[in-house]
């Protein structure tokens, strides 16, 4: 356990407020809910990249309160994964939020989080977090659920939103939510990519020159086994070998798992149809990066194509 919040330099604005204790998270939240406005939360680890601050545009459209709250949780990192390293610029994360609109951020400490240490009560994920990344990560999505509805128990929010990018993780949220009965409604915002495709992540800050070079051949596996399929090939397998035979010419990009999946249960299909989730796991070097696509989405460029998550219809607890 760290020895207490690191000191962040904010000057005063008005209207905008950085809680880095539950206390003053309540309070805040006191003052708005005395006005009877709603509160949408951006649930974060920090080191914001756009992918993050897209979706405080969505939760911008979804209530007059925008929390933001930045936490790495090290509940949800195992054994030997990058706790340590994982990249932090509280700072940096505060401007870039207030200058994105966000009213509240919400950056606890360790001890504000789990004041007696780790959570004896936690929310089990079920079998839902035991497939893709979960295989690999035991234990991951147990952290992630526990944290998220610790965050919910917080702030309260009305609404809640989570990036595509996350997909099994996005998939288990809702369903605690409405598994859990939480009072909270869930959006999911679309996948934001870099100009070349490579989806951001807070964790691309680890890649090497040339390890950033290659992998963006991870998304173009998963764009070119989609345009297979719109171009009519219907056969699991087939999609995936068509994947796996760009990765052949980007070697440093080591696949962990590449799987078509139902959207919905995560369960790897015997037929390939629009909608299923292409997802896919890999490793350059220690740095482990996650994709994926939605089979025959509209439009032919998955960087520009709208979103089928992303659209009002994915609210609903
Ligand atoms: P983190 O990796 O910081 O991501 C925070 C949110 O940003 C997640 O909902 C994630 O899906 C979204 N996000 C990250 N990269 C994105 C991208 N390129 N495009 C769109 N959205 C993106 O996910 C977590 O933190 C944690 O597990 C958390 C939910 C905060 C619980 O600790």
């Amino acid at each position: 356990m760290s020895s207490g919040p690191e000191p962040v330099k904010i000057t005063f604005v008005p209207g905008f407020t950085v809680a880095r204790s539950r206390r003053s998270l309540t309070k805040a939240l006191h003052e708005i809910r005395e006005k009877g406005l709603t509160v949408a939360l951006v649930p974060t680890m920090g080191y914001l990249h756009e992918g993050h601050l897209s979706l405080v545009d969505v939760a911008r459209r979804h209530a007059d309160v925008v929390a933001l709250s930045i936490f790495v949780n090290p509940l949800q990192f195992g054994e030997g994964e990058d706790l340590d390293r994982y990249p932090r610029d509280v700072e940096r994360d505060v401007k870039l939020a207030m200058d994105r609109g966000v009213d509240l951020v919400f950056a606890p400490p360790r001890e504000e989080m789990y004041p007696g240490g780790e959570p004896v009560v936690t929310v089990d994920p079920g079998a839902l977090a035991e497939r893709l990344c979960g295989k690999y990560r035991p234990g991951h999505f147990h952290g992630v659920v526990t944290v998220v509805a610790k965050l919910f128990g917080l702030v309260r929010p009305d609404v809640a939103v989570f990036g595509r990018k996350d997909y099994q993780q996005a998939v288990l949220i809702r369903r605690m939510v409405r598994d859990l009965n939480l009072p909270v409604e869930i959006q999911v915002g679309p996948l934001v990519r870099e100009p070349d495709g490579l989806a951001m992540s807070s964790r691309n800050a680890y890649l090497s020159d040339e390890e950033r070079e290659e992998a963006v051949g991870l998304f173009q596996a998963l764009e070119a086994a989609d345009a297979a399929f719109r171009a009519g090939e219907g056969s699991p397998e087939v999609l995936l070998d068509r994947a796996r035979s760009v990765l052949a010419s980007h070697p440093l990009v080591q696949l962990q798992y590449l799987e078509l999946v139902d959207a919905e249960t995560l369960e790897p299909l015997a037929e390939a149809r629009e909608g299923a989730v292409l997802a896919a796991a890999a490793h350059l070097g220690s740095t482990r990066i996650i994709d994926n696509v939605i089979l025959g989405a509209v439009g032919t460029d998955p960087r520009t194509r709208p979103d089928p998550e992303a659209s009002e219809q994915g609210g609903g607890t």
